[in-house]
């Protein structure tokens, strides 16, 4: 019988993974369907239940859903249970086990952005302080980095994280409207974990708008546009600063659940082919992804 994988979120319409997931079971010739699955999320607490009596036998979660999923399956692993946001579920006897790949995800495809751009910084900032931003500081403080400032909106999100993350004494957090003022003459390297939908102006991307190019090594955001690049990869590239957008990530942190669901290795060069043929304004993707 066919297996049945598939993705949560909501919106879920513009997202990547079916076409890369299903190029993924189809190149390695398993008989399996990965769909979008738009849940309600006023009704996401119970439906989510829906997909264990569909017999589906694994899921990737999205926005809103990461944290739902941590507290619906029955065993949380690795360093989901530490993040608390699960965005790879897998059916094993009976019982769903949660995970998280995007840690992973970001850490190799921030390492392979950094070793790329070559550019020194010992500074890194991150944007946001939601379910990615703590993706990020934990992939960040495996990667050994000494200094970290978050800046985000709400002051209320700054503090929680403050709580999770008050033994790591090199994270400084901050309210994003502060961020000129605490550049301090350092250059900085940038990661984007604000919401997209945050800066509905095309070509503006208001956090960085009045930071000088000088401050900025480089600019890796998690976001990434289906029709055309994110304002805040505009901004990078219309100052000549090293950028990456979250396609990269996108494509390790969705190879690493094929890898939990199937238990083989993922055939990443075929999933970052089929990425790239469904976002045909990337024309340089394959070259950016080197796989
Ligand atoms: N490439 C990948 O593989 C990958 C993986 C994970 C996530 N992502 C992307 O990362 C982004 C964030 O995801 P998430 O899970 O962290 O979302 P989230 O938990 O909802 O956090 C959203 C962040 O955006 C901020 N924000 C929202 N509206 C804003 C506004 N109008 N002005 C300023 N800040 C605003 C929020 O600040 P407040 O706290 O003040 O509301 C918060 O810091 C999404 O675009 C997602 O697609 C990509």
């Amino acid at each position: 019988m066919k297996a049945f994988f598939g993705i949560i979120g909501h919106p879920v319409e513009h997202s990547l993974s079916p076409c890369f997931q299903q190029a993924a079971f189809d190149a390695c010739g398993i008989d399996a369907a990965y769909v979008p699955m738009n849940l309600d999320p006023l009704r996401a607490e119970d439906t989510i239940f829906c997909l264990k009596e569909l017999g589906v036998s694994g899921f990737n979660v999205t926005l809103p859903f990461k944290e739902l999923a941590y507290r619906k399956v029955d065993q949380v692993l690795g360093i989901a249970s530490k993040i608390r946001s699960v965005n790879t579920v897998f059916l094993k006897d009976g019982k769903w086990e949660g995970y998280n790949t995007d840690v992973s995800g970001f850490v190799k495809s921030y390492s392979v952005f950094l070793e790329k751009s070559s550019e020194p910084a010992d500074h890194f900032i991150v944007l946001g302080a939601g379910g990615s931003a703590r993706a990020v500081l934990e992939g960040l403080a495996s990667m050994g980095v000494s200094s970290v400032s978050v800046f985000n909106r709400s002051l209320e999100r700054v503090q929680s994280l403050l709580k999770e993350f008050s033994s790591e004494k090199y994270i400084t957090l901050n309210e994003l409207s502060k961020i000129k003022a605490s550049l301090d003459g350092k250059r900085w390297h940038i990661i984007n974990t604000l919401s997209r939908n945050a800066f509905p102006v095309q070509g503006a991307f208001p956090p960085l708008e009045t930071i000088e190019k000088s401050s900025v090594a480089s600019v890796f955001d998690l976001s990434y546009g289906r029709e055309g690049e994110t304002e805040c990869v505009a901004w990078a590239k219309k100052r000549g600063v090293p950028f990456s957008d979250g396609l990269p990530m996108l494509l390790f942190q969705g190879a690493l659940s094929f890898e939990i669901w199937t238990g083989i290795p993922a055939p990443v060069k075929e999933m970052a082919k089929a990425m790239a043929k469904a976002l045909p304004y990337r024309k340089d993707l394959m070259d950016q992804l080197s796989v």
